[in-house]
């Protein structure tokens, strides 16, 4: 085939022949002697001569452009690798965790999974035999099972959380009639912290545990911050309802996490409150709940029998039902000291009152022996309601001082109140 003549290409005919665009043709050389049109002449290839330069510099403009749109695109391609990442990332199914119950060789393990079922898995060689340590929690791909990474937070968040950073605002001296059991609670928590020594000396063990108990609203809760508040050891507080857990060996590695996070901050104490959530006798349980609770508590009487070394974990636990409680538990080597808590006597509602209505101004004729024969039988705390109760009322009539008929009506108030929610309470108690 021939190739392409010039005459194929009518541009390329109508551009060397015909009208030229830029005024070549008239370029004066056919014409020369023609001032006029040589005057018209140069300014011509100035023109050109501008045009070129015009024309230099949109290239170097549009190479630059280039340049810079070469850039970005460069950038918005990583941003969409990343962006991608992250998008398969989120689509990842997510891992299920266990734990190592043992290593077979190179490449197998036996894992529980968190449901509690024990598998035969493979192991990823990256991570090494010391990571591996049976106990170690681990994230397992949920196909195979197959161990992916080691998780190192060991601690569940809520065990976490319950240490306490900030000790609580309460003082022993917030308490009112409680002096016999305080001393004892500090002889049994602070002497053996502060001195272990001397317990050695006399060839004694201290005691590991302390249970207060005693009816609701007595203060137990509060002796613990108190405690918490006075001494340096890491304090950790629970509440028996958050270790109740519903599914197997959850509530189990609670108390077990609870236990480890105590023995690496030692000196530390460990408050269980309403410990009766878990520590309920062990009858025949009836629901999968009740056994997982039941594994619970054995969880717990293990770890207590099991760090008698470790002199400095202490427990406290408070219940408010302490006839609920499986003997185990009570038995001496665990909570060896059991301190009571009873309703106030007459002294001890005398310092409550004192404490509570200390602050308040009272009429002359308020007398406190009076408030103290009527608030026979109350609590600490609701020694405190009727505190608030009777200055409220005084505040809301424009008084300046509470009189004798608040306290009363605050008086019948509470005792109303208590024969409400209370009432299974005072079958225990009444
Ligand atoms: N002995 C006391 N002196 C001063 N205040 C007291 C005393 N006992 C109880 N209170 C008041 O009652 C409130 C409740 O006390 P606390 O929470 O310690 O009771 P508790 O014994 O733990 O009750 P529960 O068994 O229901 O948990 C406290 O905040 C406090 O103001
Ligand atoms: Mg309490």
């Amino acid at each position: 085939m021939n190739p392409m003549s010039d005459a194929d290409i009518p541009w390329f005919n109508s551009n060397s022949v015909g009208e030229d665009p830029r005024g070549m043709a008239e370029s004066g050389a056919e014409r020369p002697g023609d001032d006029d049109k040589d005057i018209i002449q140069r300014p011509d290839l100035t023109d050109v001569d501008t045009e070129v330069r015009n024309l230099r510099e949109h290239a170097q403009q549009l190479l630059v452009d280039k340049t810079y749109l070469e850039n970005e695109v460069g950038q918005l391609k990583k941003r969409s690798a990343r962006l991608e990442e992250e998008l398969r990332h989120l689509r990842s199914p997510p891992f299920i965790i266990g734990n190592v119950q043992d290593i077979l060789d190179d490449e197998r393990a036996i894992v529980r999974s968190s449901n509690g079922t024990v598998f035969l898995v493979s192991r990823n060689l990256r991570l090494s035999e010391e990571e591996l340590k049976p106990g170690t929690r681990v994230a397992l791909n949920q196909d195979s099972l197959s161990i992916i990474d080691v998780l190192t937070d060991a601690h569940d968040p809520l065990v976490a959380a319950a240490e306490i950073i900030d000790a609580p605002e309460v003082l022993y001296s917030d308490l009112g009639g409680l002096d016999d059991q305080i001393e004892r609670l500090k002889d049994a928590i602070e002497l053996p912290l502060m001195q272990p020594e001397a317990f050695t000396r006399f060839g004694i063990s201290p005691p590991k545990g302390v249970l207060l108990c005693g009816p609701p609203g007595t203060g137990k809760t509060m002796l613990a911050k108190a405690v918490a508040n006075q001494t340096k050891a890491t304090f950790l507080g629970m509440v028996g309802s958050e270790l109740a857990q519903k599914y197997i060996g959850e509530g189990g590695r609670l108390v077990r996490e609870l236990f480890d996070l105590a023995r690496q901050r030692a000196p530390s104490i460990i408050f269980i409150d309403e410990i009766d959530a878990i520590g309920a006798k062990r009858l025949d349980a009836a629901t999968s709940g009740d056994r997982e609770v039941q594994r619970t508590l054995m969880q717990l009487l293990a770890e207590m029998d099991g760090f008698s070394e470790v002199n400095d974990v202490k427990i406290i636990a408070a219940t408010n039902r302490p006839e609920l409680l499986d003997e185990a538990l009570l038995r001496p080597g665990r909570f060896d000291r059991i301190i009571e808590i009873p309703l106030p006597d007459e002294e001890g509602r005398k310092a409550i009152l004192a404490l509570h209505l200390g602050k308040m101004p009272l009429d002359k004729k308020v007398k406190v022996s009076n408030v103290i024969d009527q608030t026979d039988g109350f609590s600490g705390a609701e020694i405190k309601a009727l505190c608030i109760e009777a200055g409220i009322r005084a505040i809301k009539d424009e008084r300046k001082n509470v009189i004798p008929d608040d306290i009363s009506e605050a008086v019948d108030v509470v005792r109303k109140n208590r024969n409400k929610p209370k009432d299974t309470d005072l079958v225990h108690y009444g």
